[in-house]
């Protein structure tokens, strides 16, 4: 099997990767990365010599450049990764989300037809369908989406355009919706790595609002599991939410975190809420488990001080991170 992963220099792309070259060693595997501030070859240093694996340097919303990749040899399935996936910066500026959550998936999706590849995955999100009250059932595939966030309405713009050209073209699609993501090599803007990173430093943990927005976690390890079930016995057309039944606020989750590093409360400081900030997130995860025998894991509770320890023991991959570019967008979200 021939897999073109996109935006395998990121988080969830780098973890997707080295999964898949432990247990499928048959499969090779190509990575796609434009290499934005997010995108870090450092999260793929111990698996960058297997012959299983070649990375390209490009921006997926680039048809020559995808197309020169196929020309060279087609791919089988396609894992769409690429995305600007942060909130807070789809408020500050959206241009780059639409141009590469939507032309790039666009992109894509067009080699995907030309080419006829057999699978093609596209990793979204649970963020699609806005945002439910305290009491509301967790969101199902078919709850309406609602998207919110520049972030959130970029990422729905490009399930549709998967969805579309299923249905107009025949491309054998599969739509992942995941809740919240954890796990080693997080950037340190998401909410677990930004706390833990602060935290080790004796810096302001910014909580917005009032702490009181639940989202529901997952390890990444058991997403990665997930999509691998996608491409073996997703059927094609079909979307699957992604989640692990972990919700928690906010506020409760950094007061664990201040726990298990044994550092004071005092480090919580209370921010201006997030503009548009959706309340809480859920995932019901039945159509996975039930269809594709896909099942969890990890539960947060029980492995959050493994992954405070991952953070602590790779101290320099964070501290190297923040640097330049970070430290401008911190500022501009958080103040000095
Ligand atoms: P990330 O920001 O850590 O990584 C994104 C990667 O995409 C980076 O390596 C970046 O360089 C690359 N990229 C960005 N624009 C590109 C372009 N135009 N061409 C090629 N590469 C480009 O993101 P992540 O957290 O790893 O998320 C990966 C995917 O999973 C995204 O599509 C996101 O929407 C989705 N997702 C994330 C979460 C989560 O909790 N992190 C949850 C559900 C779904
Ligand atoms: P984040 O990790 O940005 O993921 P998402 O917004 O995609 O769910 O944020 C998770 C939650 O944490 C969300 O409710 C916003 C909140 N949050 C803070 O309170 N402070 C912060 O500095 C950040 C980055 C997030």
């Amino acid at each position: 099997m021939r897999i073109l992963v996109t935006g395998g220099a990121g988080f969830i792309g780098s973890n997707f990767i080295r999964y898949v070259l432990s247990h499928h060693p048959d499969w090779r595997i190509a990575n796609l990365d434009k290499l934005t501030y997010a995108g870090n070859l450092e999260n793929l240093r111990d698996v960058e010599q297997c012959p299983e694996y070649e990375f390209a340097r490009g921006d997926i919303a680039d048809y020559s450049t995808v197309n020169a990749l196929f020309e060279k040899r087609p791919f089988d399935v396609i894992v769409n990764f690429a995305a600007e996936s942060h909130v807070d910066r789809s408020i500050l500026d959206s241009t780059p989300f639409i141009d590469t959550n939507i032309k790039g998936t666009q992109v894509l999706l067009d080699i995907a037809k030309r080419y006829g590849i057999s699978k093609f995955i596209q990793v979204s999100t649970d963020e699609v369908y806005g945002s439910l009250c305290e009491k509301d059932p967790p969101f199902t595939e078919d709850s309406p989406l609602r998207p919110n966030s520049p972030y959130a309405a970029s990422k729905t713009s490009s399930d549709l355009l998967v969805r579309a050209y299923h249905i107009t073209f025949g491309v054998p699609t599969v739509i992942t919706r995941c809740s919240n993501n954890y796990g080693p090599y997080q950037f340190p803007e998401k909410l677990i790595p930004l706390m833990i990173s602060n935290a080790l430093e004796d810096r302001p943990l910014p909580v917005y609002g009032d702490g009181q927005n639940i989202r529901d976690w997952i390890h990444v390890d058991d997403h990665c599991r997930a999509i691998e079930l996608a491409i073996l016995k997703g059927i094609s057309g079909e979307i699957y939410n992604i989640g692990a039944g972990c919700e928690i606020k906010n506020l409760d989750l950094v007061k664990a975190v201040l726990r298990v590093l044994g550092k004071p409360e005092s480090l919580i400081k209370f921010v201006p809420d997030r503009l548009g900030h959706d309340r809480r997130y859920a995932i019901d995860a039945r159509k996975i488990e039930r269809e594709l025998n896909w099942k969890p894991k990890y539960r947060l509770f029980e492995v959050l001080p493994d992954i405070i320890e991952w953070y602590e023991k790779n101290e320099s991959w964070w501290r190297r991170v923040k640097t330049g570019e970070y430290m401008a967008y911190y500022e501009k979200v958080y103040g000095s």
